[in-house]
């Protein structure tokens, strides 16, 4: 199959989803049973459970405490449809180029394509050139591993600093995390993305930099944080190793950008690359996750991948009314656009997921965050929600106290693993046990006659009602694996995907994050410059922030 063979018909992609029938009906069913409790719905129901629930690539998805009925599903499946969302599937992996406002092809699903796919891309066996940078991956990670790779002054590296921000550090960052009992335990990992030079000075100050590797991950090499960061850090290494020459020992980098990287300083033999066609966002099984496959090596990033294939392969091939990330794609769209909750949390009942949702606010908010369709006029429904969350239990003893009895009702995806990565006494059944206990709480509450059955008196009778009603998914994984990990970043990948078509909106450019980053640029030139020069068209706020910050900066050197 030849890519640029095919592109997105737009016409396939501009009737707004709110003006079909299928939307209509979805909306006018939403009115009819909005009201409908979970607790009705289990009662009239005695097999809801053993129905609304789904597998797929080793992952388990009980959707049965949602607030839906066998037609809302019937109709958000037909909302699906009328969205064309198998058509677009196909054309993704085909590698049309669905990313409409940047004229890109959307291929991250190739970055875990077997080795005998076949796919070109304007003339290119991409297939071949992913498997390429894996193996170059595979042989310096290896090197690293095994002390091979020596440092300027002939040390083993023990040390690795990704240097990154956005796409380019929240996926091997998360991933490192999640899956630190595969990990070369003798060797610590730190990620640094913030230009805060807290984040730089503290990740280097208690290491050797002549064991120390740094990866430069950047899609295009022109982020201002990441380079800031990287200049900083060749900063300290050389001046502890007193020799520019150490750069090209202790440095490599992963992009897109050649040029840049060259121009930086970083021999592009050093250099791992990937392709315009993967969104940063969806670039942690490319070369972005070099980190993560020193920490864990090439085979576990192997299974990882497959993980990915997996659920790829799930979401081609099953049935819409089974598959997952259509199902919970529907689920979003149900919550945001029929019934007007704004935000949807995850609520990972696993410590080493701990930075999952702050992976997923990257890949959802800055996927759907959008309002302008495909044809650039302007949504009139909602599009992508606020995602947010916690690790589950830390969250119970925070913030679920609104998720029970609060004013809004926050959809939520409880995720967890049958099994620990560690036993450790009876931790692990007590974790999982508040899992399904709140998944229980949230949906069933404790009515008013419950609360006076136990015997509180009347004035406190209130307080102590729990509505229920709240829905939740309860996502279960066998295991926490690289192989599941990778299933479940697929499985969100593919969410969101489902969304963006049924919203019409290009889930894959990020035009959004631009303005901030000229207007801080030309700040930045203003905060060290004379007193009166300043841009005219700064608003009067601005211009007195700045003044004020100007006046109260005390600088080192006087
Ligand atoms: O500013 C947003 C963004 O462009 C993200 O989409 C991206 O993941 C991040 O910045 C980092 O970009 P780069 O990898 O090019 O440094």
């Amino acid at each position: 199959m030849r890519a640029n063979e095919t592109t997105t018909t737009r016409s396939d992609t501009t009737t707004p989803i709110d003006t079909t029938p299928e939307w209509k009906a979805l909306l006018a069913h939403h009115r009819k049973v909005k009201d409908t409790t979970l607790r009705e719905l289990f009662d009239s129901d005695p097999e809801r459970a053993s129905r609304m629930n789904a597998d797929g690539a080793g992952l388990f998805l009980d959707y049965s405490k949602h607030r839906v009925t066998d037609e809302t599903l019937r109709l958000l499946l037909a909302v699906a449809r009328a969205a064309k969302v198998e058509e677009r599937r196909e054309a993704m992996f085909r590698g049309a180029h669905i990313n409409v406002t940047e004229d890109r092809a959307v291929l991250h699903t190739a970055l875990r394509a077997p080795q005998d796919d076949e796919l070109e891309v304007d003339g290119v066996d991409i297939i071949r050139e992913v498997h390429e940078v894996i193996d170059r991956m595979a042989a310096f990670a290896l090197k690293v591993r095994l002390g091979e790779w020596k440092g300027f002054t002939g040390k083993p590296i023990k040390n690795v600093i990704n240097i990154g921000i956005g796409g380019s550090d929240l996926g091997p960052a998360m991933a490192t995390e999640a899956l630190k009992h595969y990990a070369e335990r003798s060797m610590r990992f730190r990620f640094v993305s913030n230009v805060d030079g807290t984040d730089i000075r503290d990740a280097t100050l208690d290491l050797d930099p002549a064991e120390t590797l740094v990866i430069v991950s950047s899609k295009t090499f022109t982020t201002l944080e990441t380079l800031t960061n990287a200049r900083t850090a060749r900063d300290w290494l050389v001046s502890q190793l007193g020799d520019d020459a150490a750069v090209a020992r202790h440095f490599v980098a992963v992009s897109t950008n050649a040029e840049k990287v060259a121009e930086f300083g970083i021999d592009t033999a050093n250099m791992f690359g990937f392709w315009d066609w993967v969104g940063g966002r969806y670039s942690m099984d490319s070369a972005i996750g070099l980190s993560l496959m020193i920490a864990i090596g090439p085979d576990d990033f192997r299974d990882m991948l497959a993980g990915f294939r997996a659920m790829d392969e799930h979401f081609l091939s099953t049935p819409m009314d089974r598959n997952l990330p259509v199902l919970m794609g529907l689920l979003g769209i149900w919550y945001g656009d029929a019934f007007g909750f704004e935000t949807h949390a995850v609520l990972p009942y696993s410590q080493e997921l701990s930075r999952f949702p702050a992976y997923l606010q990257q890949l959802e908010m800055e996927s759907n965050g959008k309002s302008v369709r495909l044809d650039g006029t302007r949504v009139d429904y909602h599009t992508g929600a606020i995602v947010w969350g916690t690790a589950g239990t830390n969250g119970q003893h925070a913030y679920y106290q609104l998720l029970h009895q609060g004013t809004h009702i926050v959809p939520m995806d409880l995720i967890g693993f049958v099994n620990p990565t560690t036993e450790v006494g009876d931790h692990h059944d007590l974790l999982m046990a508040n899992l399904f206990a709140q998944a229980e709480a949230f949906a069933f509450g404790k009515t008013r006659d419950e609360v006076v059955a136990a015997g509180v008196p009347e004035p406190q009778v209130n307080a102590r009602v729990f509505e229920g009603n709240r829905p939740s998914s309860v996502i279960l994984g066998d295991k926490l694996t690289p192989r599941s990990l990778g299933s479940l970043v697929a499985l969100y990948e593919h969410k969101v995907f489902v969304q963006g078509t049924i919203w019409g909106i290009d889930s894959f450019d990020q035009w959004g994050v631009e303005l901030g980053k000229v207007l801080a640029t030309r700040i930045a030139g203003e905060l060290a410059a004379a007193e009166e020069d300043l841009a005219p068209q700064h608003d009067s706020s601005t211009a007195a922030l700045i003044r004020r910050y100007r006046a109260r900066r005390v600088r080192p050197d006087g």
